[in-house]
């Protein structure tokens, strides 16, 4: 393939990706937009390994055969419970990548011209820092994620001056490094800061601000893989990095807002922990019981109905008998709407692909913004496997860990009725004051069997 056909192919393929981010960015045109990204990627693809560039094409067979083989089996076997933690360590690749290709373009610069040797040399210390920072902070998000690492945030003392210091020593080492024209000591040096300040970064946020972590990862990956394509010469990677690590900025700052946290402070790690007093997980009161013929009974009277769906509804795939229930009530008369939270779950938009699954119709189903004024005129709210997302304490104690952040305010519904199967915490580790409220009853029971046997009660 000729270079100008290899720019043609770069040129249509950026632009599927930019098509792709479009669909992504709605429930109806998502699929598309999966589609408009795997079509971009294949472009990419074919004009890379034909390209005039590209030397080696049997190993790049046999890589290519390995990591699909490895991506294929990944994909089918990952429940969408694990899908955050699938991400965080496909951006620890990417970060892993960039260090490799960073190393491997100082040890072979290729065809590079005197004048643009500084630049170069800056492109490749930055390239390995930014990978190396994503590839250690993505391996803590990951453990914190699937529970290896606890979710409980590392107190080091003088965290900020440490990361601090990390940056600074790092960017005297960027100098040396340039004015010497390559020095193994300080890139090497550079590199094991970065992956302590990685480690350290993600390290130091707590639980509940993980949903922060993961979309401001998503954007270091970005810029990672734009960092490689910077020295790898490659257009179409350093715009599908900017494009990955512009969308992923934004995410994490919608994000931040989301969570009432600052964007800055995210940025510098540790954000949101300071000060806070240890979880408290013990039972504050007394709670009531409700069996689900109960529940059914609260429901068959309900004129409006609020489902606020949670993790634990996609622990348990309970979407799909809610999504039946739904349509019951409402045939039968009753409002019945949906309240999302925006870190419900485990990943961004969890819960709108899970009831997007389940077939519920997209109007019914609200951000938080949209309904949080409507809890007082609702008779019933019923909290699915949710517990963070509509803890009061995030508004009345300032010193919970999860202080600040904007939650569902289901507490203001006549009753409202919390399905799990224990009084265990939720991901921030903190007890929810919700279950111990007069107006409050608890469903226990894996939330599938329970919204079961209401639906089987409610068509007697
Ligand atoms: P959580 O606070 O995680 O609570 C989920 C609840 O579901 C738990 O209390 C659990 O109680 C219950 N549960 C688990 N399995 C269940 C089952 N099979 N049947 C019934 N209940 C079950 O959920 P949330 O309100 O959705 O909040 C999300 C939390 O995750 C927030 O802290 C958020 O910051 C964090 N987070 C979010 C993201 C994104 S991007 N959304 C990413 C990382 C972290 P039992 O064990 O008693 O059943």
């Amino acid at each position: 393939m000729s270079h100008g056909l290899v720019t043609a192919a770069y040129i249509v393929a950026a632009i599927f990706f930019i098509f792709s981010l479009a669909g992504l960015s709605k429930q109806e045109t998502a699929k598309n937009g999966c589609y408009s990204g795997m079509i971009g990627m294949a472009i990419a693809l074919i004009a890379t390994i034909f390209g005039d560039n590209t030397a080696g094409f049997g190993w790049i067979i046999i890589a290519m055969i390995i990591g699909g083989a490895a991506g294929i089996y990944k994909a089918r076997k990952v429940e969408m419970t694990e899908m955050p933690e699938l991400i965080a360590l496909l951006h620890s690749f990417v970060g892993l990548a960039a260090v490799l290709v960073g190393f491997s373009s100082f040890i072979e610069p290729g065809d590079v011209s005197y004048d643009m040797e500084t630049i170069h040399l800056v492109e490749v210390f930055l390239g390995i820092f930014i990978g190396a920072v994503t590839f250690t902070g993505s391996i803590v998000a990951f453990g914190k994620l699937n529970g290896k690492i606890s979710s409980a945030p590392l107190q080091l003392p003088h965290k900020h001056k440490l990361n601090l210091a990390a940056l600074v020593v790092s960017f005297i080492l960027m100098l040396i490094f340039v004015s010497v024209d390559g020095s193994w000591t300080a890139l090497i040096l550079m590199t094991l800061i970065a992956l302590a300040f990685g480690w350290h970064l993600v390290a130091s946020i707590g639980g509940a601000d993980m949903p922060v972590v993961v979309s401001m990862l998503n954007s270091y990956s970005g810029w990672a893989a734009a960092a490689a394509g910077f020295m790898l010469s490659n257009d179409l990677l350093i715009v599908t990095g900017a494009l990955v690590g512009s969308s992923g900025a934004i995410l994490s700052y919608i994000m931040c807002k989301a969570m009432n946290r600052s964007f800055i402070s995210v940025i510098a790690g540790g954000f949101g922990t300071d000060g806070s007093a240890p979880a408290a997980d013990g039972e504050i009161g007394e709670y009531r019981e409700a069996s689900p013929a109960e529940v059914a009974e609260m429901l068959r009277e309900a004129n409006s109905v609020i489902i606020t769906p949670g993790y634990g509804m996609a622990v348990a795939q309970a979407q799909y008998p809610v999504a039946e229930i739904t349509e019951l009530l409402r045939k039968n008369g009753a409002e019945v709407r949906f309240g999302i939270h925006p870190v419900a779950g485990r990943l961004p938009g969890h819960m709108n692909v899970l009831l997007a699954e389940a077939k519920v119709p997209y109007d019914i189903v609200l951000e938080m913004d949209e309904i949080n004024d409507d809890f007082p005129e609702t008779d019933v709210v019923l909290v699915i496997g949710a517990n963070d997302t509509v803890n009061p304490a995030a508004e009345t104690d300032p010193n919970s860990p999860i202080a600040g952040m904007p939650v569902l305010e289901v507490w203001k519904a006549k009753e409202v009725v919390i399905f799990k199967r224990s009084m265990n915490t939720g991901y921030a580790g903190v007890q929810n004051p919700l279950f111990f409220n007069e107006n409050s009853v608890m469903c226990f029971g894996d939330a599938k069997s329970t919204v079961d046997e209401i639906l089987a009660e409610l068509k007697k």
